[in-house]
C-alpha cells in the first residue's frame, strides 16, 4: 500500500505503541482486501463493547491500547454495551459483569472515544454527510450510513474500527470506491408495507435471497413509495442480518438511487413472501411471550413519543425493555415521555440491547417489531419469538 508520510510515521511508532498497532491492523486489512491507499475518515463507530462479547482477553487488549497512548483522531462513538452502567439494577444485571463492563468503557473513554453506546449514532450527533468516508462497525448502522445517508463505509470489525478511530484512516477498498456502489439486481416490491415490522420482514426476504448468491448483488429496490427513518433503520438492520447487506438503493428515496440505472435482472417480492417471513419469525405462541422489546435498532425520539402515547395511564404485565441511546432518553425525559413510559412499568435499557446483554436463560419468548432481534434472540439466547407491528408489541406487554 502507498502510505503518506504521516501514515508511515504512525506505522514507525512516532505516535506511540497503540497508534503503531492500529496502523499495523489497517495495513494488514488493506493488504488482504487489495487497497492501494488509505482514506481519511471523519466518523467512526466502534463495535466490541459488551463485556459479554469481549471477555477478559478483549478487555486486556483495550486496556493495553489505552495505556499505549491510543487517542482518537476522528469523532468516534461506541456500539451498545452489555448493560446500562448508570442504571443496571432494574435490568437485573450486577457484578462481576457490571464492573468489567465499566472497565471496558473506561478504556474507550481514555482513548477519547465517546462513551455513547448506540447502534443509531446518526440520531445522536455522529452523523456523516453524503459522500463522506467513515469507518463504522455495527451492521445496521453501516447499512444506514451507506444506503440512507450516502456516506461510505465497509462493515468494519471491532479492531478495524478502533484502529480507524486511533489513526483517522481506513483502507480505501469496497464501498469507499464508486464501482462497488453500483446496483446489480433490481428488487421489485409488489406489496404494501406498513411500519417497522413490515420493513424488517422485507429485509429478511431480500437478505436471504442475496445470501444465496456468491457475488452478493447490490439491490436497487423499486416499489415502496415512502419510508420513514424508523422503517429504513428496521430494513437496514434486517437486510444486514439475513444477507450481510451493507448497501442498497431505493428508487425515489435513497440519495444515490436517482443517478443510477435499475439493473435488468429483477427479483419480484409479493405479499405472500412477506407473510412467509413474518410467520417464520413468529414461532412463540402468545402464552409463551414473557419478554418484550422495542428498540432494535435503538428507538428514535419519535418512536419514544409514540410509545408514551400508547402507554399513558396503563400498566405493563411483562418484562418490557425500551432500548435506546442515552442522549435520546435524555431528550425523552425533558419532554416527559420517559416518565410516562416508566410509570407504566416498562424499563429503559439505555446504551445496551437485548442481544448483547447477558440474559441467557431468563426468558422463554420475545415479542418485538424487529426482524433482526428475532434472529439474534434465537441464536444467542435460545428464545422463541413473535414479530409484531410496533403497536401490537405494546399490546403484548400489556396483556
Ligand atoms: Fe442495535 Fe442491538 Fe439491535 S446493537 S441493531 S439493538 S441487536
Amino acid at each position: 500500500m502507498e502510505l503518506t508520510p504521516e501514515e508511515q510515521a504512525m506505522l514507525a511508532g512516532e505516535g506511540g505503541p497503540a497508534t503503531r498497532k492500529a496502523m499495523q491492523i489497517l495495513v494488514a486489512l488493506g493488504t488482504i482486501y487489495g487497497a492501494q491507499r488509505m482514506v481519511p475518515v471523519t466518523s467512526v463507530q466502534v463495535s466490541g463493547v459488551s463485556y459479554d462479547n469481549l471477555g477478559q482477553a478483549g478487555l486486556e487488549f483495550l486496556t493495553e491500547m489505552a495505556t499505549g497512548g491510543g487517542r482518537a483522531r476522528a469523532l468516534a462513538t461506541l456500539n451498545p454495551a452489555g448493560v446500562d452502567v448508570e442504571e443496571p439494577q432494574p435490568l437485573g444485571i450486577g457484578d462481576p459483569f457490571l464492573t468489567n463492563q465499566r472497565r471496558v468503557l473506561e478504556a474507550y473513554t481514555r482513548m477519547g472515544i465517546l462513551s455513547t453506546c448506540t447502534c443509531t449514532p446518526y440520531l445522536v450527533g455522529n452523523l456523516p454527510h453524503f459522500g463522506e468516508s467513515i469507518a463504522w462497525a455495527e451492521s445496521s448502522a453501516v447499512c444506514m450510513a451507506n444506503a440512507v445517508l450516502g456516506a461510505r463505509t465497509n462493515r468494519e470489525g471491532g479492531p478495524g474500527a478502533l484502529a480507524a478511530a486511533l489513526t483517522g484512516r481506513t483502507p480505501a477498498y469496497g464501498y469507499h470506491l464508486d464501482e462497488a456502489r453500483e446496483p446489480t439486481l433490481t428488487v421489485l416490491v409488489r406489496a404494501r408495507l406498513a411500519g417497522t415490522s413490515d420493513f424488517g420482514a422485507l429485509g429478511k426476504v431480500i437478505g436471504e435471497h442475496l445470501a444465496r448468491r456468491p457475488e452478493r448483488p447490490v439491490p436497487y429496490i423499486r416499489g415502496p413509495e415512502s419510508a420513514s427513518l424508523e422503517e429504513l433503520k428496521s430494513l437496514c438492520a434486517s437486510v444486514a442480518t439475513y444477507g450481510s447487506v451493507a448497501l442498497f438503493h431505493i428508487e425515489g428515496i435513497t440519495p444515490e438511487a436517482d443517478c443510477m440505472t435499475p439493473p435488468k435482472e429483477t427479483l419480484t417480492i409479493g405479499p405472500e413472501d412477506l407473510a412467509r417471513a413474518r410467520s417464520a419469525l413468529s414461532d412463540a405462541a402468545p402464552g409463551e411471550v414473557d419478554f418484550v422489546n422495542l428498540g432494535c435498532p435503538h428507538l428514535s425520539l419519535r418512536e419514544i413519543a409514540h410509545l408514551a402515547d400508547l402507554l399513558r395511564g396503563r400498566r405493563v404485565r411483562k418484562e418490557f425493555w425500551i432500548t435506546t441511546a442515552r442522549p435520546t432518553k435524555q431528550m425523552a425525559e425533558r419532554m416527559g415521555y420517559a416518565q410516562t413510559i416508566t410509570a407504566s412499568g416498562a424499563k429503559f435499557a439505555v446504551d445496551t440491547c437485548c442481544v448483547v446483554a447477558p440474559i441467557r436463560g431468563r426468558f422463554t419468548g420475545l415479542a418485538t417489531d424487529s426482524a433482526k432481534a428475532c434472529a439474534y434472540a434465537r441464536a444467542r439466547h435460545g428464545l422463541k419469538t413473535r414479530l409484531l407491528p410496533f403497536e401490537a408489541v405494546v399490546e403484548e406487554a400489556l396483556r
